[in-house]
């Protein structure tokens, strides 16, 4: 990473919609599977790279809630390369001082899988070189009607007043509360699409596209997408800093 990426605007927060795998794999003739275990390699030196770069907050979408409809055996590939990569680079991420959380529905997961994450998670519980979310049967309606679902029960119960329910109150029933909102999120392969993740949260954040697909995915990639955001002028509905100085 040059020198000049530590002098500009960063984000605090950098997710990521990994998309691509399928094609990158059956361009080269190859199986989807082996798009999915390249992209496993580019997360992990990603990671690396958005650290390098200085950034402190890391959300990765590697399973949407609606990826079960894939076929059953892509399924289980995908279930078994998170299984892998939390037993092969636990260790290294918490000797980097990296605290990893899940986001997304783990009722759903095998339980060992469950168990993996959650130690994982306590491991790395009182880490603060980098923030990584790994969303993995994650989609943001599920979670928004879950946080909407939790409050109404309180409501009812008589422990919340509806009246008291802000956008700071309902975010903090979400999955991401305490992690500060993306400021910028990069979608690869050159697909325009939220797909469903972080809805509530992306409010105000600025959008990277890339023709990349995700293996291909490299440090002059995400270079240049934080290049592009350095100049993006964030207004947050009112007006720029230039416009206010004329006035
Ligand atoms: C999108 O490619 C990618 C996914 C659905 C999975 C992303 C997963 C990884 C990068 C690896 C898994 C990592 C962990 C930690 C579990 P696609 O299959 O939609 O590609 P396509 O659009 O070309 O078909």
């Amino acid at each position: 990473m040059s020198q000049s990426h530590q002098q500009q605007e960063l984000p605090s927060h950098l997710a990521i919609i990994m998309d691509g795998n399928g094609r990158w794999a059956t361009q080269r003739g190859m199986r989807r599977q082996e798009g999915h275990r390249q992209g496993v390699e580019t997360l992990r030196q990603s990671v690396k790279d958005v650290m390098q770069a200085g950034i402190k907050c890391l959300t990765l979408f590697s399973f949407s809630s609606e990826n079960w409809n894939r076929p059953k055996a892509e399924v289980n590939f995908l279930m078994s390369l998170l299984q892998r990569f939390i037993e092969s680079d636990l260790a290294d991420l918490h000797g980097q001082n990296v605290r990893v959380r899940m986001l997304g529905r783990r009722q759903d997961l095998s339980p060992k899988i469950i168990k993996l994450i959650e130690r994982a998670e306590s491991l790395t519980a009182d880490n603060t070189s980098l923030q990584l979310q790994v969303a993995f049967n994650y989609g943001a309606r599920e979670e928004i009607a879950d946080a909407a679902s939790r409050l109404a029960r309180r409501a009812v119960a008589g422990t919340l007043d509806p009246a008291s329910i802000t956008p700071e109150v309902f975010g903090s029933e979400l999955l991401t509360a305490g992690l500060p909102d993306p400021d910028l999120i990069i979608r690869t392969s050159g697909e325009y699409r939220i797909s469903n993740f972080l809805l509530w949260q992306s409010a105000y954040a600025e959008f990277f596209f890339t023709e990349t697909l995700w293996p291909d995915f490299t440090a002059d990639d995400l270079a240049e997408a934080l290049s592009a955001y350095a100049q993006r002028d964030r207004r947050f509905g009112g007006l720029s800093n230039q416009k206010e100085r004329e006035h």
